[in-house]
């Protein structure tokens, strides 16, 4: 059978699989050591003084706009260009969703319209509670500026990470936690690692890391500092509505196994996107990613703009006839705006956020993933070449 390429895939080896089967083996399936044994893997690995592992990243987005304690009256801002779980988060916690353009060069959020918006909101006597910037496709956001912009305008800042493990900044792979208030990762499949399903909450405050523990689990607390009465051992109390987003232990042996191979999987991905860079560049047909000389991109996408304005081919029957090819392409994303929910609810409409919309006419996400090997790329390239016509 001829191999399949997707535009992401895990790479599972034996140690990985042997690190399952011994949480299989022993007493605790959830709730057991390997989940305090990840949080503490992220926490050195990402330098976060807290980390709460969860059952998904978008589990661990719904937690933080809990615990930052948006409501109905809050406004807050994401990159239009973003998995639908960025966005969503802010309708979970019942407050306002708006959106700022991306930059046409970086794709993520551009930070001087995001300005413009808060001014224009203040104008309005209306504050903007929170910010969740998406490092896409890995290359991390403009950081410094946007603490910048929190600190002036006292906004709450959002790492949504979920693209960026193992990105760097002036060669800090810890920036994530440096910058935002809280970072959100996610270790789906197609993820730089992976639990299966599972996330993580980082950070450094100590107070909001307890409550996205209490809310992770029900909502429900033993701790003597909240509890109106004790009875025994046994008794707990619910202050707040939580819910079910533990992660197991069979999942966080998994995630500590993969976290261990992070560094070489993200060095494997660049390997394959210098590839495709050197393959694409200098053709007129396609645009590469833009990458600032002091960042490091995690390639969790290799996002490719081909210029179908000017081929002949559609986008639709460029995916299709690539499929037939078996290499499975992928769109990231969909302008989350122009999803019918957010025009219906929230009146957003098509032209709203232009460079994001020119940007997703183009974006075509091809496969990067590190098992892919040499010869796999050059096929890769070479079909992509050969239907962009
Ligand atoms: C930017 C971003 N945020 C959040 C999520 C949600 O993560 P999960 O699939 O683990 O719920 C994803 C997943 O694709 C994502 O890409």
């Amino acid at each position: 059978m001829n191999k399949f390429y997707s535009y992401g895939k895990q790479t599972i080896q034996q140690d990985d699989i042997d690190a399952v089967t011994e949480v299989l083996k022993g007493d605790w399936l959830t709730q057991g050591p390997y989940v305090k044994q990840f949080e503490d893997d992220l926490s050195e690995k990402f330098n976060a003084k807290y980390v709460s592992a969860v059952a998904n990243g978008t589990a661990g987005l719904h937690l933080i706009g809990l615990a930052l304690g948006w409501n109905k009256d809050d406004i807050v801002i994401t990159s239009p260009i973003t998995f639908l779980a960025s966005a969503n988060c802010i309708l979970y916690s019942g407050a306002t969703p708006d959106f700022v353009d991306i930059d046409h060069l970086t794709y993520t959020i551009n930070v001087e319209k995001l300005e413009e918006k808060i001014i224009f909101y203040s104008k309005q006597k209306k504050n903007v509670k929170a910010v969740v910037a998406v490092d896409y496709a890995g290359l991390p956001c403009d950081w410094e500026k946007l603490r910048e912009l929190a600190d002036k305008y006292n906004f709450q800042l959002v790492n949504d990470n979920c693209h960026a493990l193992g990105a760097e900044i002036d060669d800090d792979p810890e920036y994530a936690c440096k910058f935002a208030d809280v970072v959100n990762m996610s270790f789906h499949p197609v993820k730089h690692i992976t639990s299966g399903e599972g996330g993580a909450v980082l950070t450094n405050d100590e107070q909001l890391d307890e409550q996205i523990k209490i809310l992770r689990t029900h909502g429900m607390t033993k701790d003597e500092k909240y509890l109106t009465k004790n009875e025994g051992q046994w008794y707990y109390e619910m202050h707040s509505l939580g819910y079910n987003y533990r992660i197991t232990d069979i999942q966080s042996a998994l995630g500590s196994s993969q976290l261990k191979k992070l560094d070489r999987f993200v060095e494997r991905r660049n390997e394959i996107a210098d590839y495709y860079n050197e393959s694409f560049s200098g053709d007129d047909r396609f645009i590469i990613p833009y990458v600032e000389k002091n960042i490091k991109h995690a390639y969790h996408l290799y996002p490719l703009q081909i210029k179908f304005d000017n081929l002949n081919i559609r986008k639709k029957s460029f995916f299709e006839k690539m499929r037939e090819q078996n290499i499975g392409l992928q769109v990231h994303y969909i302008p989350v705006h122009t999803q019918p929910y957010y025009k219906n609810n929230f009146g957003f409409q098509e032209g709203d956020y232009p460079i994001a919309e020119e940007f997703y006419k183009n974006e075509v996400s091809i496969p990067i993933y590190p098992l892919l090997e040499n010869d796999d790329l050059d096929y890769i390239v070479k079909t992509i070449k050969e239907l962009a016509k």
